[in-house]
């Protein structure tokens, strides 16, 4: 039988979480599915084909899952950006305001190299803090945004016209 789903059918909205007004995107039941996670990871790498990109950085944590099998499926390197205090060497930080509090994201000096092409990956954008914090941090290291791919928007919001207002290239696969 023909597999139809939607990358949309894949995640669960889990009401109420993890505060009360939340509808909590879970993109677990995406990962957990072998088509879906495939079909993700290659969705989010559509838009930049063929263009020059030296490092993937992923936003934790889920970031981390979406940006290593991209950076597996590119065969380059990856970039942790970390919330403060988990990474080990010379580093530096970027604040943040979340949709439901405040954070610290950190990334290693030494992990981009100055004009290199950098393309941010995450599950999801809301406000658009934490891409916001990562374009930052990456551009204080003297590195490019290539784009940044989300699996979910949350239009409402208004994360893609902050990272737009950038100058930034935003592409997700659902809303
Ligand atoms: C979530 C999500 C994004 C961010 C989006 O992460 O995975 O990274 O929030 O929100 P924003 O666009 O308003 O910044 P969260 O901070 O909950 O961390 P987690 O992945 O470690 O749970
Ligand atoms: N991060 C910020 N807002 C979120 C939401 N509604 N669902 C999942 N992750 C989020």
């Amino acid at each position: 039988m023909v597999n139809s789903k939607s990358i949309q059918d894949y995640i669960r909205t889990i009401p109420d979480f993890p505060h009360e007004g939340i509808m909590f995107r879970d993109v677990t039941t995406l990962f957990n599915d072998a088509r879906g996670f495939r079909m993700a990871v290659d969705m989010l790498l559509h838009p930049f084909a063929g263009q020059p990109i030296d490092r993937v950085a992923g936003l934790e944590a889920r970031g981390f899952i979406l940006g290593g099998a991209v950076a597996h499926q590119l065969g380059i390197g990856f970039i942790p950006i970390r919330k403060a205090g988990k990474l080990p060497h010379d580093r530096i930080a970027q604040d943040y305001q979340l949709e439901y509090g405040q954070a610290t994201v950190e990334i290693h000096t030494d992990s981009i190299q100055a004009g290199e092409s950098v393309l941010i990956v995450d599950d999801l954008l809301a406000t658009g803090g934490t891409a916001e914090a990562g374009i930052k941090l990456i551009e204080r290291l003297g590195g490019k945004v290539a784009g940044c791919a989300f699996v979910v928007d949350l239009p409402e919001l208004g994360g893609r016209q902050r990272l737009e207002a950038m100058g930034v290239d935003v592409h997700a696969l659902t809303a």
